[in-house]
């Protein structure tokens, strides 16, 4: 359920003309909804009422600083993987012990930074890690609170590229030495073990994987009870996925009330990491057609957004619906929606049947909000777009255009090239 609908075959977001954005703030430009932002959070967040829990936003899915501080303001923390979103998170006024930090190459300094802001807890991928982590809050005359990411080896049933629960894959400790791992853990002077995590993968539409991992999670956690160890938190990760096309995600009511009653009476605090599932049908993307061309086999509409804005399509092959953000062809003919990029994957749709488009017209590209613009890039030299929030019937800039100055901040010729 989202906030972009048409009224008048205009599409608005909210209550304001996306068009009229247009005019202002010229394309291409992410739009974001207050509201459905709002409502999504409210609906995972309270489907885990009933049970101590803590969504920590998966901020890499996008980590606008106005994004995180409404997540914030709800009630919710976040999932960080590096410092540079540590340092966001923080200027976003996220609260320090609701953060967690998964990843599976943390540096000295940013475990640093992380242990003296004083972070909930630190998903740890491997011994050498959790060898340097003791090291680094030894230095620091600190404790580090740890959890051991599990590989529980389940099969997410999603794109290879974002299955991340499987032997195969890089992330993780295989579950089977997860035990030895943690006594010798939790026999190291800096750390405390405090929590199990696993993340098996993005974007499923099933409820059964998670379930799989969780009981899998749950013998694991008895062990290290037995052992005499404290789990208090259960990190469980992120990965519901959403509707681009035609999937049918469960809600996340339904993916809540499966994990409540796999967890049963395990007196724990649960930790989610949803992504995807909160932003990714509450933003878009929208640009300009400049040009429109045909050959013998195909159309194609050029427009002024590309796979520097919008990687997903050339990356994994998504699907992104295209809209007219005016309806006023009837007229369907079957396009590619390609970018000024010289690459030929830089195409944000292919062969798809909509209404034709002419120069000028503008198009949403839908169910962006997540990993869109965190994942854009200057390449071409083309700045990074604006990000833009809507409430009610007002748009805010949330993030300025990059300038052509900001394309060359921090580059220098070195004098022997005078
Ligand atoms: N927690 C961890 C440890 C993760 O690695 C991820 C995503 C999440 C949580 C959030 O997952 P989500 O709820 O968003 O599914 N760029 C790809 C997705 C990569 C996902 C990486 N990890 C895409 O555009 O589909």
């Amino acid at each position: 359920m989202h906030f972009f609908e048409y009224k008048n075959k205009e599409l608005y977001c909210e209550d304001v003309k996306i068009s009229d954005i247009a005019n202002d703030v010229k394309t291409p430009f992410y739009l974001y909804s207050h509201a459905t932002l709002e409502r999504h959070f409210r609906a995972f967040n309270d489907a885990f009422n009933g049970i101590d829990h803590i969504t920590c936003f998966s901020m890499k899915s996008n980590s606008s600083m106005a994004i995180l501080r409404l997540f914030a303001n709800a009630g919710g923390g976040v999932d960080i993987v590096s410092g540079g979103e540590l340092y966001r998170a923080l200027k976003a006024g996220v609260n320090p012990e609701k953060i967690v930090y998964s990843g599976v190459g943390k540096k000295a300094e940013e475990m640093e930074y992380a242990l003296n802001t004083g972070i909930l807890m630190f998903n740890t991928e491997s011994p050498q890690e959790i060898d340097r982590l003791n090291e680094v809050a030894g230095r620091l005359n600190k404790k580090a609170r740890i959890a051991i990411r599990v590989n529980p080896d389940v099969d997410p049933q999603t794109h290879p590229y974002i299955s991340t629960g499987l032997k195969e894959n890089k992330f993780g400790i295989d579950i089977n030495i997860a035990c030895d791992e943690y006594l010798r853990a939790s026999r190291m002077q800096n750390l405390e073990v405090t929590g199990v995590s696993c993340h098996i993968g993005s974007q499923l539409t099933k409820v059964s994987p998670f379930v799989d991992a969780l009981k899998k999670l749950k013998e694991l956690i008895r062990r290290l009870t037995d052992s005499g160890m404290d789990i208090k938190y259960l990190d469980l990760g992120g990965g519901l996925g959403i509707t681009y096309n035609d999937e049918k995600p469960p809600l996340p009511s339904e993916y809540a009330l499966a994990l409540k009653e796999t967890i049963g009476d395990m007196n724990l605090t649960l930790i989610l990491e949803p992504g995807r599932v909160l932003v990714g049908n509450a933003g878009i993307l929208v640009a300009k057609v400049l040009y429109t061309k045909t050959n013998q086999e195909k159309n194609f509409t050029v427009v002024d957004a590309a796979m520097n804005d919008l990687a997903r399509p050339s990356l994994y092959g998504s699907y992104h619906g295209i809209r007219a953000v005016k309806m006023d062809s009837e007229n369907i003919i079957s396009m590619d929606i390609v970018g000024p990029i010289c690459e030929s994957g830089d195409f944000l749709a292919k062969n798809r049947e909509i209404p034709a488009l002419k120069q000028g017209d503008l198009i949403a590209v839908m169910s962006a909000g997540a990993y869109g613009f965190s994942m854009s890039s200057s390449y071409n030299s083309r700045p990074r777009a604006a990000e833009i929030m809507v409430k009610g019937n007002t748009y805010y800039t949330v993030r300025e255009r990059e300038t052509y100055e900001d394309l060359i901040r921090g580059e220098k010729i070195p004098e022997f090239l005078k």
